[in-house]
Order: C-alpha cells, then structure tokens, then sequence
C-alpha cells in the first residue's frame, strides 16, 4: 500500500529511506499496487547504467488516465479536479470536476482519433494555459499517443525544429494567448513553423482570443468542430508500462534541444507518490503550481501526479505582475489554496514589490510552500517564509529535472526541519553519489563536487527520442555506472544537499534552461558576426542573466543597430526568453592554445570581477583580455 510509505513524522521517512534502498523492488512494487493495472508487471526492474537501459514494472499493462481519471469517478465524480484562473480577474473562474474532465478528454481522444491519430503517433501542443491545454496532454494519452508540449514562449524556428524532431503528425494550438496585458499570435507562429514541417498533416485550433487568423484548408479544423458529435467514452489504449508517455524538449550543451522520453508505469507512479508524500497533500486541499504545462514541472505536478492523486489542481493563465504584483496573493485567497508552489525567480521579483501589496491579502489558508527551478537564495527563502508563510508553512525546495521526472531532493512538508537554500535530503528511493574531479565518489559528509545518482528510480527519462548516444554520452559517461545530473552540490554535516548551479553549459535565467550553444548560434547568424561566445552573469531577479561576446566581422558603425538586430535574431529563432542583457562586440574571444573559448575569463569579465582572472599563460591571445577589461570598464 501507498499509504504505508507515505512518512507521517521525519523518523519515519528515515524508515522509509533505508527500506527504499534495502529492497527498491519490494519498496515500489508495493506503492505501485495502489494504482489501477490491467494486467500486473512480470518484474519489477531491468536496469544497466552502462547502456544505459532501465526498464520499471516490465510486462505491467496500464493507461494512466484511467488512473487520473476513471477510477476517481465514484468516489470523487463531483471534486473539483481542474480549477482554472484566467488570465484577467475580472472574467470568471472555473471549476472543472471529474466527471467533466473525464468526459472532455474523451471527447477530444475521439476527436483525434477521428483525425488520424493512433498509438504511438507524435502531437506537438503549443497552447496557452487553458483547461483544453490539459484535456490535450490526458486526450493524447488516453489513445496512446505521444505529446510532446512546447512551451507557447518558443519562436517558430524553434517549435518547427521540435516538431521535426519527432515528426509529429499533428499540431493542436490555439489563435492566441493572454500574458498579462499582452496577446500571444499562436498561430501565426505555428503558420511560419509548419512551412517547414512535412510530417505534420493537420492541426487543431483553439478560439482564445479571437484575433482573425489564417486557416488553411484540409489542414486546419477548429477546436470545436473537431469536438463536434464526439461521444463522451473513449476506451482507453491499453499501454504497454514502457510504452512511450511523452517527449519533453530540454535544452542541452549542444545546439539541438534534447527530447527526454518519458514512459507510462514508472512515471505515474514515481509522479503520485512523490507529490503525495513531499506536499503532504490531504483530501480536498487546493493545490497550485504556477508553472507552464509547457515545461516538466507543469506535466508532473500540474497535470499526472496531482490528478492521479485525486487532488484539486489550480492553471494560472496570466502572469504574476498584471494587473498588479499582488496576483498570486489575490488569487491564493480567492481559491483558499493550501499549497503553493513556485519559482525562486517569481519570488525574487515579488519580494521587491510594495509590501502592502502582500499585506492586504489574508494568506491563511496556506498550509505548504515549495519552490523548484533553480537554487534559491536565502534572502528570498527567508521573505517566502516569513512574508507569504507567515512563519506556519514549511518551504520545500524541490530539486529535480526534465530528465528525472519528478522530485528528487527535498523535504517532507513538515516532517523535514528546513534550512534555507538547502534541498534537504533524497526522496524514497533516491541513491546520490557526490564525485570528486577525478570521477571518485566523495564519502564522508561535508564534500562538495558532481551531483550523480546510482541508481535507477521509476520515473528517470530512458532515452533521447531519436538518439540513445547522445542519452548515454551526455548523462551516462562521465561517471561510470551513475547518471550524471549537471549540478554542482554540496553536501554538509547533517548530511543535507545544496544544490550549487549547473556545471555545464546550461545558463537557468528566470527558471528557464537554456543552452549556450543554441544562442551562440542564432547570433552567428547575423552576417557581421563571426564568433559569439555566452555565459551567465548573476542577476538580481532571473537568478542568472545572458552576456553575450560578440566577435564581428567589421567594427559595428552603430553598436546600438547591431545589438537591437542580434536581439531580433535571437528572439526570433530562440525566443524572447533567450535574449541576452548586455552585448559587448570584441575583435576576439579569448581561446587556449588547442582553440577552446576560455569560458572561465569570459564568466570573470561578466561578472564585472576583473582582478582575479586567474591563470591566462595558457591563453593563445592574452592581449584580448585586456580588450575585454577595457570595454567592461567603459
Ligand atoms: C535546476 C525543473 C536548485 C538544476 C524541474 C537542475 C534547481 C535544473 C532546483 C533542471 C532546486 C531545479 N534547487 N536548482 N530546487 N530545481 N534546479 O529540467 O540546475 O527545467 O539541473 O527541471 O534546474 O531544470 P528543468
């Protein structure tokens, strides 16, 4: 039973911890007996880190949205499962229950049955946070069909290359989308991307915003008139446990986004347990995560874990700043949320508001605060707890990834004593091996270095749709036998982890992961540019902010022009999000002798630290950095 691992005092999770990794397979086959299988597994575990392959619950047969929805009918028909908060205050709120939600996802499976769509085939989403936005994600799998949800952020270049991807056969979007006091035209940037995506045979449009669009005929139908005479059954697919759930596109160190495959069984059950155990969640609270379903976070503890649990699950449309920057505050009153989760870079922003702002709201009825994305800072843990938790609510600073599906590091709500920015301590079933330079495992408690797990949880990605080389050398061969997270870590001497930031290539601005390389190539672009080098430089709010170094051709004649151009491009072919904060044109970028940029001196200058350079002997073009530390200063 499920309810049996659940840890009701911190005493217990410790049980719970070391049961978990004396007997994995007993410790998950029994919390995977509280769910709804068509046929039980064979085996529980497969697994070979140096393939790398991991397979979970083997020979086990499942839907997951009978688990998210069909067996929550009886009992809970009537429960809100969905409530939805628009984007502008004024227009009303809904609630959507079970019983509707259940009807709706089937109605749209039927729909995209009816236009071609079968087991295994790839739908690429691109919506606004509307409720269909979910009916969407529960339709596709309900048949069998493999989302695969690009964040309504991306530009065209970089949804047509997502969707190329994974040949997707069908697009669903909508017209457009609310951001505060902005309107988003979804389709035309759909329009722009599928001019260059053979694979994609139709696309369904949703009415949002009602912005006159362009339709093309026999290939675009209406959200509506897709839904038209559809009847409210849909026999679920039976699924294979390994069959493919979902791919998620993350940003990698190498230009091209990696499609992380995430597969039926493990995920749902690593999903719901974790979200029941970290959050506590009791019958009947208000849950809300005010992340995109466009991005892990959304599909994980907005949509699977949450519904599979049964629980009321709150989608934000709007922004956190509009109409003013008391809207999470406004709304958690008006929906009587308990538990609260966000983003260290939201909290950063809100923080600076005005305090009347937070004061004029009630808060009471929070119970939970948690916060995922990036490290949090002990500044704003320390306002997050006390301003918006009152000092009642336990924050938990889940960390985790796109790759890993779910929670890996953090505290029971309650249970765990907390300690500003520090994730605390591994889930159940989660094995962390901290690794020196050399690739040995660090023992003994206060050790900083690599952060690696050794062994294979249930909702882990199994592969890189498309490229299992890639998958094993980018997670799999740095350190033998253990996947690699990207994360630096620290770990103290009550045993507790803090997470210290990424360690490759990925810069997380305002929460988002994005790759140097892919930027560095849009600006290379431009027909002035010959080289660009990106790195991070610490920012207020975003946490980390993008430096670009440019290397043209010719001396700009108006630097201004330039950099207003290379902000085009890149919120072009990256998107908005991308662009970096400051631009400085170089006549070169410093390199060591066998030609690699120094990324190290470029960090040094971003940061504005000039002093401490440190070693530059080995540079092939020292005098550049001179250049640099002149250009920084003027
Ligand atoms: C970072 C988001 C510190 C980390 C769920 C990780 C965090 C990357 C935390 C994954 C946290 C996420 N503390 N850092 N609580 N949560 N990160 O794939 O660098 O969008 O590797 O998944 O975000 O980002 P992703």
């Amino acid at each position: 039973m499920m309810k049996n691992k659940i840890a009701r005092t911190f005493e217990e999770y410790y049980r719970i911890y070391r049961e978990s990794v004396q007997d994995p397979e007993g410790f998950w086959s029994e919390i995977a007996n509280s769910f709804e299988w068509r046929k039980p597994w064979d085996k529980v575990l497969e697994w070979d880190f140096m393939k790398p392959e991991v397979q979970w619950f083997i020979g086990g047969k499942l839907n997951i949205t009978e688990n998210c929805l069909d067996r929550h009918l009886k009992q809970k028909g009537d429960q809100t499962a969905i409530i939805w908060e628009p984007n502008d205050p004024k227009q009303p709120s809904l609630h959507i229950s079970y019983k509707e939600l259940h009807v709706r996802v089937c109605q749209f499976a039927n729909a995209l049955k009816n236009n071609g769509i079968e087991k295994g085939d790839r739908v690429c989403i691109y919506m606004p946070m509307v409720p269909e936005l979910a009916v969407a994600v529960l339709a596709c799998a309900r048949i069998g069909a493999v989302h695969s949800v690009v964040f309504a952020g991306f530009s065209s270049r970089s949804l047509s290359e997502r969707i190329n991807d994974s040949t997707c056969k069908m697009v669903v979007t909508s017209d457009g989308g609310y951001r505060g006091d902005k309107i988003l035209r979804l389709k035309d940037i759909v329009d722009e991307a599928l001019l260059e995506c053979p694979s994609v045979e139709k696309c369904i449009v949703l009415e949002r915003t009602g912005e006159s669009i362009e339709m093309e005929d026999g290939r675009d139908i209406w959200w509506d008139d897709a839904m038209e005479g559809m009847t409210d059954f849909c026999e679920p697919e039976i699924m294979d446990s390994e069959d493919l759930l979902f791919i998620l596109y993350t940003s990698g160190s190498t230009g091209k986004p990696k499609g992380m495959v995430h597969t039926c069984g493990g995920y749902m059950v690593y999903t719901t347990y974790t979200f029941l155990n970290t959050f506590q969640y009791k019958p009947n609270e208000v849950y809300w995560c005010t992340a995109d379903i466009g991005w892990i976070t959304g599909h994980s503890y907005i949509v699977y874990g949450p519904l599979c649990a049964g629980a009321t699950t709150m989608m934000f449309e709007g922004v956190p700043s509009w109409p003013d920057l008391g809207r999470f505050w406004e709304t958690v009153d008006k929906h009587k949320v308990n538990i609260f989760y966000t983003a260290p870079t939201a909290i950063r922003a809100l923080q600076k508001a005005d305090p009347a702002l937070v004061e004029k709201h009630d808060l009471d009825s929070l119970r939970v605060l948690g916060t995922v994305g990036e490290p949090i800072n002990e500044e704003a843990w320390h306002w997050y707890h006390d301003k918006i938790g009152k000092g009642n609510c336990p924050v938990v600073d889940t960390w985790w990834q796109t790759e890993t599906g779910g929670f890996m590091i953090s505290p029971i709500a309650g249970l765990t004593p907390t300690k500003p920015a520090f994730a605390t301590l591994p889930m159940p079933g989660v094995q962390l091996a901290i690794m020196d330079q050399d690739g040995k495992e660090e023992k003994g408690n206060v050790v900083e270095g690599r952060l690696c797990i050794k062994f294979p949880w249930p909702s882990m990605a199994r592969t890189i749709y498309g490229d299992h080389k890639r998958f094993y050398d980018t997670y799999f061969s740095g350190f033998s036998k253990k996947y690699f997270t990207g994360d630096g870590c620290r770990r103290d001497e009550e045993g507790y982890y803090r997470i210290t930031g990424r360690v490759d290539d990925v810069i997380i601005v305002a929460g988002h992961n994005l790759g140097t390389a892919e930027i560095e190539n849009a600006i290379d672009e431009h027909e002035n540019v010959c080289e660009t080098a990106v790195v991070g430089f610490p920012h207020d709010i975003k946490g980390n902010a993008i430096y670009a170094f440019v290397n043209t051709y010719h001396k700009p004649k108006d630097e201004e022009a330039l950099k207003g151009e290379i902000l085009d491009l890149v919120s072009r072919i990256v998107g908005p999000i991308a662009k970096p904060e400051k631009i400085m044109f170089v006549s070169g970028l410093p390199k060591t002798r066998s030609g690699k940029i120094m990324r190290r001196i470029l960090r040094k200058v971003a940061e504005g630290n000039t002093q401490d350079l440190g070693d530059i002997s080995t540079l092939l073009n020292p005098d550049i950095v001179e250049e640099l530390i002149d250009e920084n200063i003027r």
